[in-house]
């Protein structure tokens, strides 16, 4: 399958270096195409037979599965630009979660998916979310989902759930790292340990942690009351987590679903603009 990425920014980067490390494609099979080209010479630096090409029709031209990875401003007048450049028989898809597939659909006349993914794929693993338009056929499906299970677990998402899967997906490794960071901190503040000392030890047992997890030794429940001693020290450090964060990630959830349902409100004046 030859695949082009239009937009080489983080996340067409890393989906480009992911299905090569992966070895789920060959570079020789990858077209990309990034508005500032320097971005995408650097991937050809780093995997030399890979095409650069100059603008996302020649992409569309040398593409069977093309992945769009642009900003969700970006999307349409990119979009508009390729009115009647697409084949039927191509599969676009979009890397942005406000953009719903019906929208995809009314878009772009192919097959398409919508397919979320995340920065821990880099380490070629972790989720890929993923929406199916309801022209795309069987055979396409399977084909993109092998393609995906190189480097990650992809997982059926549906419309409503896009969000909160996103948000524990994609934004988790950012809310995780930010509490880390927070441990890490506290740590320094309140006893004689350095912060090289904390940072390294942090992260080492965070990497165990995903490896025990990842291995299936452990479920998330096991782990915390295997560690857990009734009256012992981790136990007086969760009563201060659950005084104090009771209701965060309630909070946060909220919030996250707030701004999504504004950035859909966008994403639908602008697509009631072009009159898609
Ligand atoms: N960051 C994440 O963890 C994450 C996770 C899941 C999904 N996403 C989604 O992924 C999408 C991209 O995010 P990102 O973080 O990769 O953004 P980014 O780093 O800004 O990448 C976007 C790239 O698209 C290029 N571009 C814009 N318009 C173009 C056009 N018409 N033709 C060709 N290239 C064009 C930009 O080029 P220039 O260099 O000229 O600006 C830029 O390199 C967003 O919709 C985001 O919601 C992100």
């Amino acid at each position: 399958m030859r695949i082009g990425v239009i937009g080489t920014g983080n996340m067409g980067s890393l989906l480009v270096g992911a299905l090569i490390r992966s070895r789920a494609v060959k570079p020789k099979f990858i077209s990309v195409m990034n508005r500032t080209k320097e971005k995408a010479l650097i991937l050809k630096r780093k995997y030399h037979h890979l095409s650069v090409l100059t603008s996302p029709n020649e992409v569309l031209q040398h593409s069977d599965l093309v992945f769009i990875c642009v900003k969700p401003d970006q999307f349409f007048p990119l979009l508009d630009s390729l009115r009647g450049a697409w084949h039927p028989s191509q599969v676009a898809i979009s890397i942005t979660s406000p953009i719903s597939v019906r929208q995809l659909e009314q878009l772009i006349p192919c097959q398409v998916a919508r397919v979320i993914p995340s920065i821990v794929n880099q380490s070629l693993a972790g989720s890929t979310l993923v929406t199916f338009g309801t022209e795309i056929t069987d055979i396409q499906k399977s084909k993109l989902w092998a393609l995906l299970s190189h480097f990650s677990h992809p997982i059926e998402i549906d419309e409503e759930t896009i969000r909160a899967a996103s948000d524990l997906a994609s934004c988790g490794p950012a809310f995780l790292t930010f509490l880390l960071r927070k441990m890490i901190d506290g740590a320094v503040s309140t006893t004689p340990i350095t912060q090289a000392q904390a940072t390294q030890l942090t992260t080492e047992m965070i990497s165990g942690l995903g490896k025990l997890l990842a291995d299936g030794t452990y479920t998330l429940g096991e782990l915390q009351k295997k560690v857990t001693v009734k009256g012992g020290i981790t136990g007086i450090g969760i009563e201060v987590l659950e005084q104090e964060n009771h209701d965060t990630f309630q909070k946060l959830f909220t919030e996250t679903q707030k701004k999504f349902e504004e950035d859909r409100k966008q994403i639908d004046t602008a697509f009631n603009h072009g009159e898609h």
